[in-house]
C-alpha cells in the first residue's frame, strides 16, 4: 500500500515524522512525503527534517509565501501534479495550515481516500484562518483522526458519521517523546547563558497579535516589564520579525528579552523543557507544554485545544497588558494550580494507531 503524507509549514513536520517512522516498520507499506514549501527557510523547515530524522521529501512543490488565496491556489496546482505522479492509495493531511485544506481538496476530488490527522479541533473563532482550514478539511475527508475528546464532541455535533471518526491520540506527542532524550542532552538554555528553570520562553506569531503594530507594541511592553523579574528568550518567527523591524519596535525591547532566530525542533524542546514558564500564541506549544508539565500562558481568548486547560498546564489569557502581566506573576508566584494530567492516548503511539486504521480500511 502506498501512503502519501503532506507537509507544508513548521507545525506539520513533527506530526508526520512519527507516521513515517511507524510506516517504515511495516513491510506492506510504502510511505512518501510531499512538501508544499509553504515554509521554506532553513530555520523553519530544513532543521526539522534533520532533528526529526525524517527522510527528504520525495517532492518539493516550492510554493513559498503569498496571500492566502495565492498560496492555497499554488499548492492546489502543484499537488494535483504530484498526486498524478505518485498515484498513492491513501493521502494523509495534518493540522490546519493552508497546505492542509489545499491538498485535501485535490486528493478527495481525485477519488483517493484521505485522512485528516488532528481532526475536530475548533476554536470557534472564524477570524482565524486555521479555523476555516479545519472546518473545510474535516467537511470533505474520508477519515478523521482525533487527538482529544473535544474533537470527538465537535465532530459529533457537526453530524459526522461516527464510523469515520477515530480517537487515536496525538502524533505531535509521539515526536516529543521520541526527541526528549536528545533535548535533555542539548542544554540549549545554558548555551544561551540562561539558568535552567529561571527564564521564560516566548513565541508570538498569530496575525491577531503581531500584524497589528499597536497590539505588538503592547505585548513587547509586557515582555520588557516582566523581564525585570526573569529573563526571557524569544525565538522570533519571520512574520513577527518583519513587523518588529518595519515598525521600529525591535529597538524598544528590553535587553533581558533575548531575541534569537526560530529554533530547531530539538533546541526548542530543550528550551521548553527547562523554562519556568512559556508565553505563546501558538497551537502546538499548548500541547507540548502540557505533555512536559511546564506552565504555559496562551495569549489568546480561545483555544482549539481545551484539554490543555482542563488536564494540562495551559492558561488562556486575554492578550491585554494587564491580564498578561497579572497571569505571569500569578504563575511565577505559584498562585495557580494546574491539573498536570497527561491527556488520554498522548502516549507516543498515535502514529501506529493511525496506520493500523488505514491498513484496515484497505482490506
Ligand atoms: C502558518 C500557518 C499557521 C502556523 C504557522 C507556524 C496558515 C494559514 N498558517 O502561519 O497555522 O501556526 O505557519 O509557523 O497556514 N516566512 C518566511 N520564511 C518561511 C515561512 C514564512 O520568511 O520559511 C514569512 C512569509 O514570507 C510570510 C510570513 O512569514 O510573510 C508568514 O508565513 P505564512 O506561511 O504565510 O504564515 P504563518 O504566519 O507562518
Amino acid at each position: 500500500m502506498k501512503i502519501l503524507s503532506v507537509v507544508g509549514a513548521r507545525p506539520n513536520f513533527m506530526k508526520v515524522a512519527p507516521i513515517d517512522r511507524a510506516a517504515g516498520a511495516l513491510a506492506n507499506v510504502e510511505h512518501v512525503i510531499v512538501h508544499t514549501g509553504q515554509h521554506y527557510d532553513a530555520s523553519m523547515s530544513d532543521a526539522f527534517f534533520r532533528d526529526l530524522n525524517m527522510p527528504q521529501p520525495s517532492t518539493f512543490l516550492g510554493v513559498g509565501s503569498g496571500s492566502h488565496g495565492e498560496q492555497t491556489a499554488k499548492v492546489i496546482v502543484g499537488f494535483e501534479q504530484a498526486l498524478a505522479e505518485h498515484r498513492p492509495d491513501y493521502v494523509i493531511v495534518v493540522g490546519d495550515v493552508n497546505s492542509t485544506i489545499a491538498c485535501a481538496l485535490v486528493s478527495v476530488k481525485a477519488g483517493i481516500r484521505t485522512g485528516h490527522v488532528e481532526s475536530g479541533l475548533r476554536s470557534g473563532d472564524r477570524a482565524m484562518p486555521e479555523e476555516i482550514n479545519r472546518l473545510a478539511t474535516d467537511a470533505i475527508v474520508d477519515d478523521l483522526f482525533v487527538t482529544e475528546q473535544s474533537g470527538m464532541d465537535n465532530l459529533e455535533r457537526e453530524g459526522h458519521d461516527p464510523a469515520t471518526v477515530h480517537f487515536v491520540g496525538n502524533t505531535m506527542i509521539d515526536s516529543l517523546l521520541y526527541a526528549l532524550p536528545l533535548a535533555r542532552q542539548r542544554q540549549k538554555a545554558r548555551q544561551l547563558g540562561l539558568e535552567e528553570g529561571a527564564y521564560a520562553l516566548v513565541t508570538l506569531h498569530r496575525p491577531s497579535n503581531v500584524d497589528d503594530v499597536d497590539q505588538l507594541r503592547r505585548l513587547i511592553g509586557v515582555l520588557s516589564e516582566a523581564s525585570s523579574r526573569l529573563p526571557m528568550v524569544f525565538p522570533v518567527h519571520p512574520r513577527t520579525r518583519s513587523v518588529l523591524e518595519r515598525s521600529g519596535l525591535a529597538a524598544m525591547i528590553a535587553p533581558s528579552v533575548v531575541l534569537i532566530e526560530p529554533a530547531g525542533y530539538v533546541d526548542f524542546l530543550s528550551l521548553m523543557q527547562t523554562a519556568a514558564i512559556v508565553l505563546t500564541d501558538s497551537g502546538g506549544i499548548q500541547e507540548e507544554t502540557t505533555a512536559l508539565g511546564i506552565p504555559c500562558i496562551t495569549a489568546r481568548t480561545t483555544t482549539e485545544r481545551p484539554i490543555t486547560v482542563t488536564h494540562g498546564t495551559n492558561l488562556l489569557v486575554d492578550p491585554t497588558p494587564k491580564a498578561l502581566y497579572r497571569a505571569i506573576h500569578d504563575v511565577l508566584d505559584g498562585a495557580i494550580v494546574f491539573p498536570r494530567q497527561m491527556p488520554p492516548l498522548w502516549d507516543g503511539r498515535a502514529s501506529e494507531r493511525i496506520l493500523q486504521h488505514i491498513l484496515t480500511f484497505s482490506k
